[in-house]
């Protein structure tokens, strides 16, 4: 029965990690990893996880299932905390459901489409994060690419990106990474948001909103404009939101699938539809996160000690970004890198080639995803210089 089976090639971005965990250079540097890391290397359990957590602790009673559409206190808190502002209005018309991370929600969402629409396409950025492509053909469907990053001039190709939205075919779905886009950083800007929201609208295609980062580009009021876009612009919508990196949560799984349908009873019919799917996924969400994510986002001091750590990942990332652009540049190192300093999140094309990213990797022990991306939260005081140091040596700076 088994004879004929081959290994599956291994994930090109968990993959890699496993590669440097193996390494036994003393000074090897994971930038390929999709985590945060402060500027000791750590990733760290915020404190006010840590606060939830002992209070939790302290009050549990049982560990019995939860409802297939998961914790209802998570579930409200989230719609709150995903239509906080001006996107309130599309509340009413909206269902949350809590799933095992990001990754869960896409899934779940990609089910739920899948059988609402079968014919429908998905539309995905070039690039994107590889698991979108991933999930949506597990889930049966046929993916196709839309423009998203002009890599020559290191931006996004924001004219490209919207002549091709606009031609995309009325019941089709296109994901969008709603803030800090994996792998390439680069975000629209609101006005830009409201363009893509016209154009969904005009079209009638459906978005699908992947919200990994919330927090991490401007803030998390900020990073709401493109939820506020499509709200305001009264479309039907999918958000996909993950607490894996802005409440570091990564291995607890928590997450939530937000469909925001044209009214009320089609929110409620989908709601029975996305439980049916749940319940031969994986028939329940785990608790513990969603009870965490859950006492964070409806306390009012734990969510400012939250925001407060946020902020500070957050700064620290936007710091160390600069400091990569000054230090390849003091090293004369060829070429212009002061895109890095505006792109947003953990993630860069570093615009590395990958010539570049192989000789790191055998050369220097740095380990970075195949097409140069970078996670700029890998880069810490103890290996700054050094990841300078070799960039400089490989792409040829004058001694
Ligand atoms: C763009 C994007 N979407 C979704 C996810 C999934 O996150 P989770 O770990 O919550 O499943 C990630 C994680 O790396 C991501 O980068």
């Amino acid at each position: 029965m088994f004879n004929t089976l081959k290994p599956a090639p291994p994930d090109p971005i968990l993959g890699l990690t496993e590669a440097w965990r193996e390494d036994p250079n003393p000074q090897k540097v994971n930038l390929g990893v999709g985590v945060y890391k402060d500027d000791g290397g750590r990733t760290p359990v915020l404190e006010a996880v840590k606060a939830a957590e002992a209070a939790l602790l302290a009050a549990e009673t049982t560990k019995t299932y939860l409802p297939i559409a998961g914790d209802p206190d998570f579930r409200r808190r989230v719609q709150a905390f995903v239509f906080e502002g001006p996107a309130e209005t599309a509340g009413p018309r909206a269902v949350t459901l809590q799933t095992p991370g990001g990754t869960g929600a896409l899934r779940v969402g990609a089910e739920f489409v899948r059988f609402a629409a079968p014919d429908a396409r998905v539309w995905l950025s070039a690039p994107t994060w590889p698991n979108h492509a991933g999930v949506f053909s597990a889930a049966g469907m046929e993916a196709s690419a839309y423009p998203w990053y002009d890599a020559a001039a290191h931006r996004l190709d924001t004219a490209e990106m919207l002549a091709a939205l606009r031609a995309v075919p009325a019941g089709d779905v296109v994901v969008l990474h709603a803030c800090c886009h994996n792998p390439s950083g680069a975000d629209p800007a609101p006005e830009q948001w409201l363009e893509i929201a016209a154009a969904a609208a005009d079209a009638g295609w459906l978005p699908f909103l992947d919200a990994a980062y919330l927090g991490f580009a401007r803030g998390l009021v900020q990073d709401r404009a493109a939820t506020e876009a499509f709200a305001a612009a009264g479309v039907p919508f999918l958000q996909a939101t993950s607490f894996s990196k802005n409440l570091a949560l990564y291995g607890e799984r928590v997450g939530a699938l937000t469909f925001v349908g044209p009214d009320e009873g089609t929110a409620a019919t989908a709601l029975s539809q996305l439980q049916r799917i749940v319940r031969v996924l994986y028939s329940n969400p785990p608790i513990h996160g969603a009870a965490v994510a859950a006492r964070v986002l409806g306390d009012r001091l734990l969510r400012a000690r939250w925001e407060e750590e946020l902020t500070a990942m957050r700064e620290r990332i936007h710091a160390v970004r600069g400091e990569l652009v000054d230090g390849l540049a003091a090293r004369g190192v060829p070429g212009d890198f002061s895109f890095l300093r505006t792109q947003q999140g953990m993630f860069s094309f570093s615009g590395l080639s990958d010539e570049a990213v192989a000789r790191l990797r055998t050369e220097k022990a740095i380990y970075i995803v195949k097409g140069g991306r970078i996670n700029v939260a890998g880069l810490t005081r103890g290996n700054l210089d050094y990841v300078c140091d070799s960039i400089a040596e490989v792409l040829g700076a004058p001694g």
